[in-house]
Order: structure tokens, then C-alpha cells, then sequence
């Protein structure tokens, strides 16, 4: 289509480009090079027009692949699949596992969700534009790998909290155990480890890591408005982030078995200290928090001052 044609060489090259020259490459009229560059600056490209020079690219809101991979360090190793709406990139990632098995990482990035979901079937609120969301699948994994979600999915927390703030410099970012990104006691961010597991093959299986971030969300749906809360960042810049993000998850997805982030985790911790209440399957269990183990797993002292690990559980309560 011309307008992604147009779209890849203006991002790809980003200096002027004669108006001619383009119509040439594209095999197409100039007014048409007009037309379809009139079309993108409508849908939020920045393009500068000069008589004189041509076309130039500027920058974009929009989340573009061309533009997360040239910013990416090692794109090579990656398949990436960005969505303007969709279900849940989740849900695009299984259907990808179990259709078009890969053995690189894939990454599907949505600008929205009409069916994001989170940890034990919430929802997950993803209004377009004013969030990030996406979903990477790890193929191909050794089950005691995969066996290691919680080092996983706090190692995550960390680089995601990290890379956040590179971006959001004003803001300290904290971690509730085990999968939310909180700023001042509301979340803003939520991590979703799954595996996919092959009935033909039980030594193997895929694990997908969905994030999904609140960068500007203005309005939250009643009910969940009085827990979660945005960012604030309506400048950030989403296609730099996510290539930052991926670029550091190759790094992070070969080392966080030995748990180097756990140190990282641990510092960020919200609920150290304080008595909280844990739905683990059917049992509810009341504890104060203690830390967090070297497999990620929460640490609860119980009235009758045991020590309980909890590898998984939904902190539900919390005294302030
Ligand atoms: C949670 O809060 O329990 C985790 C939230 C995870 C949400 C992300 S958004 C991208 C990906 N797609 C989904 O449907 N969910 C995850």
C-alpha cells in the first residue's frame, strides 16, 4: 500500500526526500505522493513539507514496527507484530504458539484491547492510545524453566520499572508482590506470566509475558477507579520505550534464572512490613510480609509466628 511504502522510506531515511524522486521509487504521481503524505499527517504523522527539499518524517504518536525495530538493538532476533485494535495480544499470542510456531522471541504490541485481561480473569482496562500493551512469547523452553515464572515475572517488574523511569524521570516506581508496577499505593502497571504447554511434547513449552501499562488513561471504569491510576506521560514515546524494553528482555530472558534481579525486586517492595491478606486457591491467609525468597515467592509470618512461602496468591488486602 503506498502509504506504508511511503511510511517505510520516510522512517527509514529520516532526511528530506524530493517529492519526484519519491514518485519515481514508488512508481507512482507526485500528487499522489501529495495525497498519501496529506493522509498520514491527518492520522498523526509528522511530516514536515518544504517546497524546496520534499518530505521529511518528524515523529509519530502512533506505534509503528518500522520505528521500534531501527531503534531496537538486536532486531534480528525478533518477530513483531503491532496492532492498531485487538482482542488481547494475549490471546494473539496463543493463537500464534499454537499456528505459526516460531523460534524467535515475538512481541505483539496493541495500541488497543477491547478484551485485555489480567492475572485470575480480571480485566484489564486498554483504551487506545493512552496505554502500552503488548505480549512477548519465550518459545520453546525446558520445563524447568518454566518452572521458574516467579523469578520471571519479577525480573520483568524490574526492567520494566526501570525502563519506565528512564522515560518518566519524576517518577519512583514500586512493586507489589508479585506482578504490579504501583505509583503512590495505585497501580499503573500489570504483568501476566503464562505457559503454553504441547500435549506431544511434555518436556518443552512456550511462556507468554504480557504487560499492559497506564501511561495517560484519564477515566477508569467504576470499581477499579479507586485502585489504579495512570502515569501521567501523555509526551512518552511509545515506540522508543517498547524498543527499549525489547532490546534489554533478550538480556533478561537469558539471565533472570540466576536471579540477579531478585536484589532490584526487593528494593522496590510495597508490601514489606505490612499485614496483608492472600487468596491462594481456596484458602485466605493473613500474614505480615517478610520479604520475598530467592524464587521470587512471597514470605508471609503468620499469627503463630511461622514463616509461610506462597510461590503464587493475590495479595486482596493490605494495611496501609
Ligand atoms: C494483571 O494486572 O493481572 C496483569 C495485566 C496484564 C495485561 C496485559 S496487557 C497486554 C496483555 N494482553 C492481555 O490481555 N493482558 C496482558
Amino acid at each position: 500500500m503506498l502509504k506504508d511504502d511511503l511510511l517505510a522510506v520516510l522512517i527509514n531515511h529520516p532526511t528530506w526526500h524530493n517529492g519526484t524522486d519519491l514518485a519515481g521509487q514508488l512508481g507512482v504521481t507526485r500528487a499522489g505522493v501529495s495525497k498519501a503524505i496529506q493522509q498520514l499527517k491527518t492520522v498523526g504523522y509528522q511530516i514536515e513539507a518544504d517546497h524546496a527539499k520534499g518530505y521529511r518524517f518528524l515523529g509519530t504518536t502512533h506505534l509503528n514496527q518500522q520505528l521500534i525495530q531501527n531503534q531496537m538493538a538486536n532486531p534480528g532476533g525478533w518477530r513483531l507484530e503491532v496492532w492498531d485494535e485487538i482482542t488481547s495480544t494475549q490471546d494473539r499470542a496463543k493463537e500464534l504458539i499454537a499456528n505459526e510456531p516460531s523460534d524467535d522471541l515475538v512481541a505483539v504490541i496493541a495500541n488497543y484491547q477491547t478484551a485485555g485481561h489480567g492475572r485470575l480473569g480480571r480485566t484489564f482496562y486498554s483504551p487506545a492510545q493512552t496505554g502500552v500493551y503488548f505480549s512477548i512469547v519465550i518459545p520453546n523452553q525446558p520445563i524447568k524453566q518454566i518452572a521458574k515464572a516467579g523469578l520471571l515475572t519479577t525480573s520483568v517488574a524490574v526492567v520494566l520499572a526501570e525502563e519506565l523511569e528512564k522515560l518518566i524521570p519524576e517518577v519512583k516506581l514500586q512493586v507489589k508482590w508479585v506482578n504490579d508496577l504501583y505509583l503512590n499505593q495505585r497501580k499503573v502497571a500489570g504483568i501476566l506470566t503464562e505457559a503454553v504447554l504441547d500435549i506431544d511434547n511434555p518436556h518443552r513449552g512456550s511462556i507468554i509475558v504480557g504487560i499492559g501499562i497506564n501511561l495517560s488513561t484519564a477515566d477508569f471504569p467504576d470499581g477499579i477507579d479507586d485502585q489504579v491510576a495512570s502515569l501521567k506521560a501523555a509526551d512518552f514515546d511509545r515506540n522508543r520505550f517498547l524498543a527499549n524494553f525489547l532490546s534489554r528482555f533478550e538480556q533478561l530472558n537469558a539471565t533472570y534464572g540466576d536471579g540477579r534481579y531478585l536484589p532490584a525486586y526487593r528494593q522496590r517492595q510495597l508490601l514489606l512490613g505490612r499485614q496483608v491478606s492472600l487468596a491462594c486457591g481456596s484458602e485466605q491467609v493473613t500474614g505480615l510480609v517478610q520479604g520475598i525468597d530467592d524464587q521470587g515467592a512471597l514470605v508471609l509470618k503468620l499469627a503463630d509466628q511461622s514463616l509461610r512461602t506462597f510461590d503464587s496468591g493475590d495479595v486482596t488486602k493490605v494495611s496501609w
